[in-house]
């Protein structure tokens, strides 16, 4: 197969949106300073805007997020700019996009807007003709179900193939996570403890210290499991779970996270924990009454023969005690304790914790000897901080945008894993349980302890060592 062709020009859909803001034009000005920009770059909105107002908005969302930025490499991705304003209902918008596209071969559009929006976006794109030749990058949220998803797989596919569209999960982006793959699979230490004959469970916590911040209307209307376990968390798990690829594509990465997936059963009601911060109804655009869960922990299993039986434990939550996001694979306990240990009368079991967010690294707890006279175990870690061994590294979107200009689809989900996804999280949705508030700056509601049960306690990102089997708040 020939590479693809690299993009030579970029339409952003919503470019004076909050996500644009954030994340992609902070994003395109690392391309540029890094010199991976040197095509035109048109925004497209309805606000009615010029292109001059574009440019300085675009300077101005640098500024905010990169702080000190490089002003001639500002200059120059602003000269790069253009603006289209319209209605995206309207096909004349279509038109004057198709004027200023005039001379590209393979743009490619990113759609930084509301789903509900995409069906008139792409019928207006195809109206002319401008998906002949193009790539599509559509943000999440994909879809609310199984049924939404397709639906929108569906009105995408009229107009663009498969391999034209890059669903984005900025998670797939984060080099941290992507260092699971590295540290599985260029390492073979691992390969033959890395199944249920060694490992005894699995946590994963995406933990954030903040609240709703100004998205309530958004966040009331989709929720925790749908904003970040359906599509970040259930990405993560892949990474630790699947087998490895057949080879380095794009296709043989995601078949083998795609098989993942259709491994797992739904949770059973009793193995979901919802939560809901105090406070939170309050915040503005969320509903008075709202029963939208800011906290959900819940149970997977993947029915295989590497994973039978191993749980897999995800939680989510705002306004919790820190923000963190980390992988726990805890082994089995030694079958015997043979001395004394500082954590009571039971083995410990050596655990692997990798820590995906800020100062992301890993850490071995092993056991070691307590100094002194007696014969008795002590925990300790063996740590590795990749951020003081690599220093900084690119963020996600910077990532994303420059591999989707390549059209390499490798950070991003296929159209089977995101069905899959939503199958698993499907039966949760439909039946939520009870919603448990918790304080802000907690750890979520004391049932999510309970879930655990046998596996033990949470980890708590940022303590020294994990709590221990049976040694947990819920038993
Ligand atoms: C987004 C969610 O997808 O991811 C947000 O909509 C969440 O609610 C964010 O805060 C977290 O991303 P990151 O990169 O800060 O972990």
């Amino acid at each position: 197969m020939s590479p693809a062709r690299r993009a030579d020009a970029v339409v952003l859909f919503g470019a004076s949106g909050d996500l644009a803001r954030k994340k992609l034009w902070p994003a395109l000005y690392h391309l540029a300073a890094r010199g991976r920009l040197d095509l035109p770059l048109l925004g497209v909105a309805s606000s009615p805007w010029d292109d001059d107002a574009l440019r300085e908005y675009a300077a101005d969302s640098v500024r905010a997020v990169v702080g000190s930025p490089d002003e001639a490499v500002v200059a120059g991705l602003a000269a790069r700019v253009g603006y289209v304003s319209g209605d995206y209902r309207d096909p004349a918008t279509y038109a004057r996009l198709a004027e200023r596209l005039r001379g590209s071969t393979r743009p490619l559009f990113y759609l930084a807007i509301p789903p509900s929006l995409f069906d008139d976006v792409v019928g207006g794109l195809a109206g002319v003709r401008l998906n002949r030749g193009s790539r599509v990058v559509v943000e999440k949220p994909f879809g609310r179900d199984t049924r939404s998803a397709r639906e929108l797989n569906e009105v995408l596919h009229r107009a663009f193939t498969e391999r034209a569209i890059f669903r984005i999960d900025h998670y797939l982006g984060k080099e941290p996570v992507e260092n699971l793959l590295i540290f599985r699979f260029a390492n073979t230490v691992l390969e033959p403890i890395w199944n249920r004959q060694y490992v005894s469970s699995v946590q994963v916590t995406m933990a954030e210290s903040f609240g709703v911040e100004g998205r309530g209307a958004f966040y009331d209307s989709v929720g925790a499991v749908r904003d970040v376990v359906q599509n970040h968390l259930l990405q993560v798990v892949t990474f630790l779970a699947m087998e490895p690829p057949l080879g380095a594509g794009a296709d043989a990465l995601r078949d083998e996270k795609a098989r993942v997936l259709r491994a797992m059963r739904p949770p059973r009601p009793r193995d979901v924990v919802y939560g809901q911060y105090e406070g939170y109804r309050e915040e503005p655009g969320v509903a008075p009454h709202s029963g939208a869960e800011t906290f959900a922990a819940l149970r997977f299993e993947i029915e295989s023969w590497r994973w039978a039986g191993v749980p897999f434990f995800v939680r989510a939550g705002k306004a919790l005690a820190k923000t963190a996001l980390e992988a726990v694979v805890e082994f089995q306990c030694p079958p015997r304790l043979l001395w004394a240990s500082d954590e009571g009368h039971m083995a410990q079991p050596n655990y692997l914790v990798f820590r995906l967010g800020h100062d992301d690294g890993v850490t071995l707890g092993l056991q070691a000897k307590r100094p002194g006279d007696e014969l008795i175990s002590h925990p300790v870690g063996l740590d590795l901080s990749y951020e003081r061994v690599f220093g900084a590294r690119q963020e996600a979107y910077e990532r994303l945008l420059d591999d989707a200009m390549d059209g390499d689809a490798s950070r991003f989900a296929r159209e089977d894993q995101v069905e899959e996804a939503w199958r698993v999280v499907d039966p949760v949705l439909r039946r939520p349980g009870p919603v448990h508030r918790y304080p802000r700056g907690s750890w979520g509601p004391p049932e999510a302890d309970r879930l655990l049960g046998r596996a033990g306690a949470w980890h708590d990102p940022g303590s020294e060592h994990v709590p221990l089997a049976g040694a947990g708040r819920g038993d």
